[in-house]
């Protein structure tokens, strides 16, 4: 069974007698552990396929398989602890609370889940020691450099082991060597975590890194194919 399962999605915009079709019938199966980068123009649907994966956004028409669950049945409340529970998010933003420390920042979705005070430090500190950053786990992200923010996003969203990361354009904000180590993390920690990472981006240097790449173009797929190293 595949870890995501996606049939015949279509998602539909409209505004009066307007209508926009950001994803036309993409259907798609992603096994645990897998790599994968999208790519694709602006406006090709990449951002609406990622928060439909998310459990952000739900499809116009189609089926969604997480882990076995079908999505499309379950309610609310049940959407927000999948999301908890499965899938970590980073953005090309970084979206950190700014007045919050990066220890703070990292505690967040545990807060979520009633995980006690001092396991949520613990756990805390340790992911934030997988991204290198375990010295910094008291500055505020306006102490620290695009590349280190990304970091503490990465631990937030590995901190509670969910199995899924979804990252729409994570390094868009950084510079080549700073994303290119990002990527390095993202590599290893697929690698020794066997964390599902799907990621969008425009950089064929950046997709070189995934394993599998998914193009997107008008709201189709019109390739999926392995990355050749
Ligand atoms: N919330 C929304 N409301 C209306 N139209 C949207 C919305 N989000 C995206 N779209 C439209 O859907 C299409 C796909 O957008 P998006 O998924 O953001 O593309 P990408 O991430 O590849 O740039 C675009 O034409 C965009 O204008
Ligand atoms: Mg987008």
């Amino acid at each position: 069974m595949a870890l995501i399962d996606v049939q015949e999605i279509k998602k539909v915009y409209k505004f009066g007698d307007l209508q926009v079709d950001a994803l036309r019938d993409i259907s798609v199966f992603i096994e645990k552990g897998e790599f994968i980068s999208i790519m694709g123009p602006s406006g090709s649907g990449k951002s609406t396929f990622m928060n439909i994966l998310g459990c952000l956004d739900k499809p116009t028409s189609g089926q969604y398989i997480l882990d076995g669950a079908n999505v499309d049945n379950l309610k609310r409340d049940e959407l927000a602890e999948i999301r908890n529970k499965k899938i970590g998010f980073i953005f090309q933003g970084f979206n950190l609370l700014q007045r919050a420390s990066a220890l703070e920042n990292v505690e967040l979705p545990m807060l979520y889940n009633g995980t006690p005070a001092l396991e949520r430090r613990e756990k805390a500190l340790s992911a934030l020691k997988l991204v290198g950053l375990l010295e910094r786990a008291h500055h505020l992200p306006t102490q620290l450099s695009g590349g280190q923010q990304q970091r503490v996003a990465i631990a937030r969203a590995i901190v509670n082991d969910a199995p899924i990361i979804l990252a729409d354009e994570p390094t868009g904000n950084l510079d080549s060597k700073t994303g290119a180590e990002i990527m390095e993390l993202f590599v290893r920690l697929n690698k020794e975590s066997n964390i599902t990472l799907i990621l969008v981006t425009h950089e064929h240097d950046i997709a070189a890194y995934s394993r599998r790449m998914v193009r997107f173009l008008d709201g189709s797929i019109i390739e999926d194919g392995r990355v050749n190293k």
